[in-house]
């Protein structure tokens, strides 16, 4: 992929050890991070920062850092973990609270979807799991084209998610 890439108001680029507290703020909330896992500390964030440079580097791809063009402000995250095997990728999206409902997570996600099939490395297959409890990420995926495929159980939330996928041909 390219990095970094952008859109209309929004800029996406690798994350940096510099972006750690300004990421805190969204990794780090409680409010935020509900459906995900619950929030993480400033340790914990500082190595996911590391792992994604890393992976960037290893596979081509990673979570991004996104900034919104007209401030520069650190808005969210966004970008792709690794998946079942090689082939595959599983889409994230985590943004501060203080940006929500303008439309900048599926801004976001299409970006770098298109970004991934464009330049990207030999990815065929992108997932993405979203708690039923929030229906707002369950439509963003559903903006950029992603189908419902089915519930299937998650031992780390240790519930049952709705599966979303997209096939890259
Ligand atoms: C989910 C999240 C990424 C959405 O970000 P966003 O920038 O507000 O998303 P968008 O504005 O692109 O789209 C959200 C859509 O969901 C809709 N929505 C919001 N709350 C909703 C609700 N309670 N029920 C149904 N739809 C809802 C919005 O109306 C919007 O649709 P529209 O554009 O057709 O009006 C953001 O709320 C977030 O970061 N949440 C915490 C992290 C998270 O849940 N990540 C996803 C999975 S772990």
């Amino acid at each position: 992929m390219t990095i970094p890439f952008e859109t209309e108001r929004l800029l996406l680029r690798t994350m940096l050890a510099d972006d750690l507290n300004e990421i805190f703020e969204i990794w780090g909330s409680p409010v935020v991070m509900k459906y995900c896992g619950g929030a993480s500390t400033k340790s914990r964030i500082k190595r996911s920062i590391d792992f994604y440079r890393r992976l960037q580097n290893e596979r081509g791809y990673s979570v991004y850092t996104v900034l919104l063009k007209e401030t520069s402000a650190l808005i969210g995250v966004c970008g792709f973990n690794p998946g079942e095997n090689e082939h595959e990728v599983e889409l994230l999206y985590h943004f501060n609270q203080h940006y929500w409902g303008k439309g900048y997570a599926a801004e976001a996600a299409a970006a770098c979807v298109a970004a991934l099939r464009k330049n990207g490395p030999n990815v065929r297959k992108m997932s993405a799991a979203v708690d039923p409890a929030n229906p707002a990420s369950g439509k963003v995926l559903e903006k950029i084209g992603m189908t419902a495929a089915g519930m299937k159980w998650f031992e780390d939330t240790q519930q049952e998610e709705l599966c979303y996928e997209m096939e890259f041909v």
